[in-house]
C-alpha cells in the first residue's frame, strides 16, 4: 500500500490533546517559523494592534508573540475545548490581552467572534487539518474579507513538496497552489517566506512546512 504522509488527530479528546501538546514542544526549526512571523508582525502592525490566530492549539506561537509584543491584543480560535483549556493555562500571564473563540473553521461563520479591526491573522500547522484544498481556500477567502485594508495573513503550514516522492493527505499541497489561491481569493500580494524541514525521501508528518504571507493593499 502507498504510504500517505499525514496524521490522524482526535482534537476533541483530552488525553490525545495533552499528548500532542507534550510531543510538539517547539523545536529550533519551529522557533524559526515563529520568529519569521514575529518579524513580519513587528514591521506590519502597530505595537498595540490585534492578532488573530487560527487553530491556536497549545498556544506555543501565541506565547512567543505575546511575550515579544507586550501590548498586542490576541484572539485564539480553535474548535477543540481541550486545546483551548491548555492554551488558557499556558497564557495565564496574559489573560487580559487574550480572547478565546471556540469555532469550527469549516463552518461559514467561524469569523463572527473575531474583531472587525484585525490587521493580522496568523496560523501554524492547522489549516491542512481542514482536510482539502477547497476548505483551505474558503478560509483564505474569509481572511481576505475579514482583514482591514493593509492587513496580512501569515500561514505556516505543512505542504506537499513540488518533487514529492510520496502521496500526501489532501490538506497538504504545493507552495505554488497556496500562492495562486491567496491571489485568487483577494490578496493583492502573496509570497512564500520560508520553507522548513524539507525532506523528500523519508518525510515524517511533522516535516515539510512553509510560511505564506498574503497582504491586502491599503487602498484595495
Ligand atoms: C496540529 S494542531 C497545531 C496547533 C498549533 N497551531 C501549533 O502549531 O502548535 C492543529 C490545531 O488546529 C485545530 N483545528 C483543527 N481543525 C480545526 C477546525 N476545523 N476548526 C478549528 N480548529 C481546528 C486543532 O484543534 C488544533 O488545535
Amino acid at each position: 500500500m502507498t504510504e500517505v504522509i499525514g496524521a490522524h488527530h482526535e482534537f476533541h479528546d483530552e488525553d490525545f490533546v495533552a499528548g500532542w501538546a507534550d510531543r510538539f514542544v517547539p523545536t529550533p526549526e519551529r522557533l524559526e517559523l515563529f520568529n519569521t512571523m514575529l518579524s513580519e508582525l513587528k514591521s506590519h502592525i502597530s505595537s498595540t494592534g490585534c492578532v488573530v490566530e487560527l487553530g491556536i492549539g497549545p498556544a506555543y506561537l501565541a506565547d512567543h508573540l505575546l511575550k515579544a509584543m507586550p501590548e498586542i491584543q490576541y484572539y485564539g480560535v480553535d474548535f477543540s475545548r481541550p486545546m483551548l483549556d491548555i492554551a488558557k493555562g499556558r497564557l495565564r500571564a496574559y489573560s487580559d490581552r487574550v480572547t478565546y473563540v471556540q469555532a469550527d473553521l469549516v463552518k461559514d461563520d467561524w469569523w463572527t467572534g473575531i474583531p472587525t479591526s484585525t490587521k493580522a491573522i496568523v496560523s501554524t500547522w492547522a489549516l491542512h487539518d481542514l482536510g482539502s484544498q477547497e476548505r483551505v481556500e474558503v478560509v483564505y477567502r474569509s481572511c481576505a474579507q475579514v482583514l482591514l485594508k493593509g492587513g496580512m495573513l501569515l500561514n505556516g503550514d505543512f505542504i506537499k513538496p513540488e518533487k514529492a516522492m510520496h502521496e500526501y493527505e489532501a490538506g497538504r499541497f504545493e507552495i505554488a497552489k497556496h500562492l495562486e489561491m491567496l491571489r485568487r481569493v483577494g490578496f493583492d500580494y502573496a509570497e512564500c517566506l520560508v520553507m522548513l524541514e524539507e525532506e523528500l525521501e523519508s518525510p515524517t508528518a511533522a516535516q515539510n512546512y512553509a510560511c505564506f504571507k498574503g497582504t491586502v493593499n491599503e487602498g484595495a
